[in-house]
């Protein structure tokens, strides 16, 4: 078999037959296929798609590419949740203790920040001593005393995605429908889980702008659980403005903490809320409406916060910033940025939003660069507010003027403000 007829049948729009797709996954990985050609395959298929079945079957060969998670030392079902990206969305940190606290065991494996997107291990190690570099025998035990442990993926955990991804980061064939289901569902199918929730992020700030674009993301995702015999929902959720007040490392985990203590906005409570639900829902507690009126109640009753206390201490972090925030690192310099014109906040361009965060130190341009994890924005205006001359717009918070001056620029950018009030946006917008 030859690479260049394979890339040859996809460029004209043919079928990818399985052994072809083996092929190509297999000897990728091997290293016997060089990255130009794999990026030309990569190419063709952002142009000619894949079918179902090809589809399915790059999932499986990338899952098996590496170690397949057995999670059955835990006990109860497990069930897993995926974010398709965004900015601000720190969900996670909240329902994994949510979830936990209702005896539902969550053994999450998170992945870092790229580009404009944040990632929940980034955030996790802004609590000084939290570690997520966790091998497997202690990750099964926290999670069967504790209920729920978030921690890196395992060294060989997909290496096909990994090869995969970084390619397809410099060879702009990102935002591909079969690339992004194959590279999210191998990994989850590779992580062991029993149920998973997949979070299809939908707007300005998400790979898919529009909600139909989502759903049929959300739709092949779930088609490609089910074959697999994991039970597969998602939700198809807005990100046409950041999730919550909050984009930056420590500034998120500070916001989880206050939607666990019942201080948070409304959007994002009612977020996690809707989130945790699914899961309980997944892991059999119960109807819909009862897992919302649980999850709520987990939150009124401070229970779901102690589980973050309890998690935090097992992967060892000192847990007293959770009650006193002043004890995370802190910045070096702040901003008030304030409004020059008045009207309603008519739109966000929400990926500025994570540029802006990036160049303030929050996040990484290159897997190389540090992070700042006393860097971020805090955000007082957002999509609907109506705003005068002089009104705060956003705080931001870097280690240098200089990155508060880049952060600046382009964050006056991110608004839309009109005279016109806009349409009220829903959180959700459909359920696959
Ligand atoms: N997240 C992933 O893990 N993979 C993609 O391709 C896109 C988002």
């Amino acid at each position: 078999m030859r690479m260049y007829d394979i890339i040859e049948q996809k460029r004209n729009g043919g079928v990818l037959t399985d052994d072809q797709i083996d092929f190509f996954v297999n000897g990728y990985v091997a290293g016997s296929i060089p990255d130009y050609q794999a990026s030309a395959l990569l190419m063709a298929i952002f142009y000619e798609g894949m079918n179902a079945g090809e589809t399915a079957r790059l999932t499986m060969d990338m899952a098996r590419s590496g170690d397949m998670v057995d999670l059955s030392a835990i006990r109860g079902v497990k069930v897993d949740k995926h974010s398709t990206g965004g900015v601000g969305d720190k969900t996670t940190l909240v329902i994994a203790p949510l979830v936990a606290s209702l005896g539902v065991p969550v053994a999450k494996m998170s992945g870092r920040g790229l580009g404009h997107t944040g990632g929940t291990l980034d955030k996790l190690e802004s609590i000084p001593g939290l570690s997520v570099d966790v091998d497997m025998e202690r990750f099964f035990r926290i999670v069967n005393e504790v209920g729920c442990a978030v921690i890196g993926q395992t060294g060989n955990l997909v290496p096909a995605d990994k090869k995969l991804y970084a390619l397809r980061d410099v060879t702009a064939t990102v935002d591909s429908l079969p690339l992004i289901a194959s590279s999210i569902m191998s990994k989850k199918i590779a992580s062991g889980a029993d149920a998973i929730l997949l979070d299809v992020k939908c707007g300005s700030g998400a790979f898919m702008k529009t909600s139909e674009d989502a759903v049929a993301l959300a739709q092949c995702m779930v088609d490609l659980g089910e074959e697999v015999g994991r039970t597969t929902v998602a939700l198809i959720t807005d990100m046409g403005r950041p999730l919550g007040r909050a984009i930056g490392n420590s500034l998120e985990v500070m916001e989880a903490c206050d939607v666990l203590k019942g201080t948070a906005s409304e959007d994002l409570t009612e977020t996690c809320v809707e989130l945790a639900a699914n899961m309980l829902f997944l892991a059999g507690v119960g109807s819909l409406e009862k897992c919302r009126k649980t999850a709520r109640t987990q939150i009124s009753n401070g229970q779901g916060f102690q589980k973050l206390h309890e998690m935090v201490a097992a992967q060892g972090g000192d847990a007293r910033v959770l009650d006193d925030y002043a004890l995370f690192a802190q910045p070096a310099c702040s901003r008030e940025v304030r409004s020059v014109d008045g009207g309603w906040v008519f739109a966000m361009d929400t990926g500025r939003c994570g540029i802006a965060s990036v160049a303030l130190g929050a996040g990484r341009a290159t897997k190389e660069d540090a992070i700042d994890p006393a860097a971020g924005i805090v955000l007082a205006a957002k999509t609907g507010a109506r705003i005068a001359p002089g009104d705060l717009m956003a705080t931001l918070y870097a280690n240098s003027e200089e990155r508060l001056d880049e952060a600046e620029r382009i964050l006056r950018g991110v608004y839309d403000i009109r005279d016109e009030q806009p349409e009220p946006v829903p959180h959700f917008f459909a359920r696959v």
